[in-house]
């Protein structure tokens, strides 16, 4: 039985598509974009430690020094707004001891066997994981243990520097993917874009050295006469299993 709730969740998803040309003089409320970064903040993360930062690009000047850094695509360069998404992996510290006094405060003042396991997850589990040098050796350090560990038990393995960027860019692609699906459920589209010069976008928004960018969404409104490009998708056979 099909509810209203997943018959609303499909007409979205189906409707999703990545637009290039956005309609200069269609109405567009800004608004649809500060409730969809709401709700992209809401999505599911790794750790729940949120490492990612959402920049709006509205102003004419910097949208257009965006869409240069853009390879001057044509969906960014008529957007009516661009979002980049980046990944803030650096801020794992900051970011856990917040999850760590947020939860203490929750928690208090029973904390129990349970409580505590939770706790030591970012206090001591999270630092073992994030904590690195600048050349990476920490990294290849514990992957050479959890290798030797593996060997055991199951064990995570995933635990070098580069790693680490595939954990950060995961959650903020889920993000991403949150905020587009989001507009569109407010009548606008979107186009993600990973075809950019990522120091010139860093340059842009003034982002520190430890920041990446993730993708850059061009939004805005598409003319109600612009033919839907066709999807196309591989069978499902070739990528769903049943194992
Ligand atoms: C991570 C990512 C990067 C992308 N980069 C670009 C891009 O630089 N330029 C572009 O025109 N489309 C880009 N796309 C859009 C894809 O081409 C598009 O999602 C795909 O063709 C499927 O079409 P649909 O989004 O309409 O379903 C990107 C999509 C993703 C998810």
């Amino acid at each position: 039985m099909t509810t209203a709730l997943a018959a609303a969740f499909k007409t979205i998803v189906e409707a999703r598509r990545s637009h290039r040309v956005f309609d200069p003089h269609a109405p567009f409320d800004g608004t649809a974009v500060e409730r969809s970064l709401t709700l992209a903040s809401y999505a599911a993360n790794s750790s729940n430690l949120q490492l990612w930062g959402f920049y709006r690009v509205r102003s004419a000047d910097k949208l257009k020094l965006l869409a240069d850094a853009c390879l001057g695509q044509k969906a960014a360069r008529s957007s009516r707004e661009m979002v980049v998404f980046v990944t803030r992996r650096d801020l794992w510290r900051s970011r856990a001891q917040f999850m760590a006094t947020h939860l203490r405060h929750v928690f208090a003042p029973d904390i129990g066997p349970e409580q505590q396991r939770i706790l030591s997850y970012y206090e001591k589990l999270i630092p073992f994981l994030y904590l690195n040098d600048p050349f990476g050796i920490l990294g290849y350090a514990k992957y050479l243990t959890m290798q030797l560990v593996g060997l055991f038990r199951p064990m995570v393995r995933q635990v070098r520097s580069q790693d680490l960027d595939i954990v950060v860019h995961k959650s903020c692609a889920l993000a991403a993917q949150t905020f587009m699906l989001g507009i569109k459920a407010e009548g606008y589209d979107t186009c993600p874009m990973e075809g950019f010069d990522s120091r010139l976008v860093k340059k842009l928004l003034g982002l520190p050295s430890g920041a990446q960018i993730n993708m850059v969404v061009a939004v805005g409104p598409v003319a109600a006469t612009t033919p839907e490009p066709p999807r196309i998708r591989v069978a499902e056979r070739e990528v769903v299993f049943t194992v």
